[in-house]
């Protein structure tokens, strides 16, 4: 497929004036980059080109939480939806792996696999794992190397979004939502310190955010 709906750096996003967000946000994010309405169409897009490459083979879906929840939840249900018009239930089935790098905006050294049972049931399967942001690369990586050990049939990785930065990120994506500058973005389940999951668009943090929720 093609690599994503590409975000120039001088995209300024929409003003926040023009959209409904939780009024407790107000004077943490500084614009609406991506409307929810849009990430939605384009996360049916995608879909249709996982159904078509998976074709009548079972989905095994591996979740990245937390960031990945909304993202997971709207792309299956968009491709359970073509799954009714082909000839053969295709059947999904969701696994949940939780990850965690991140401290404030910044990356940090260590990949820590928090949260999953034994992933032996990955094997001979045809495994889709689902990112909400596929940023350094770094975890994407990691994650990959770690699910090949169990010989699965077959990996893809859908990330909603990619950051444009001299990484390996592109490579590692075979379904790209949108490719953004290097921002620090949030909502439709992406926090910055576990704030702003609640927010359906996807927006970028002001400074006044940055400050209130630091740890
Ligand atoms: N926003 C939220 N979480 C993230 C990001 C981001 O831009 N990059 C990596 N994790
Ligand atoms: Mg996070």
């Amino acid at each position: 497929m093609e690599k994503g709906i590409v975000i120039k750096d001088d995209w300024p996003g929409y003003s926040l004036d023009l959209f409904t967000y939780p009024e407790h946000y107000h004077d943490d994010i500084e614009c609406v980059y991506i409307p929810h309405g849009v990430v939605m169409n384009r996360v049916e897009r995608m879909a249709t080109y996982i159904k078509d490459d998976f074709g009548d083979n079972n989905i095994m879906v591996l979740c990245v939480l937390k960031g990945g929840y909304k993202f997971c939840s709207d792309l299956v249900e968009f491709i359970k939806i073509l799954g009714r018009n082909s000839d053969k239930y295709l059947e999904t089935r969701v696994e949940f792996i939780r990850l965690k790098s991140y401290m404030n905006d910044q990356s940090t050294e260590d990949l820590h696999i928090i949260g999953s049972r034994d992933l032996s049931f990955l094997r001979g399967k045809c495994v889709l794992i689902v990112e909400a942001i596929v940023d350094t690369g770094k975890t994407m990586k990691a994650l990959l190397k770690h699910v090949e050990t169990y010989e699965p049939k077959m990996v893809k990785v859908a990330g909603l979004l990619v950051k444009r930065l001299p990484n390996m990120a592109e490579q590692l994506t075979d379904y790209v939502g949108f490719e953004i500058p290097n921002r620090f973005v949030v909502g439709y389940a992406l926090d910055y310190n576990e704030y702003f999951r609640d927010l359906n668009h996807i927006c970028v943090i002001s400074k006044t955010g940055k400050m209130k929720y630091k740890v």
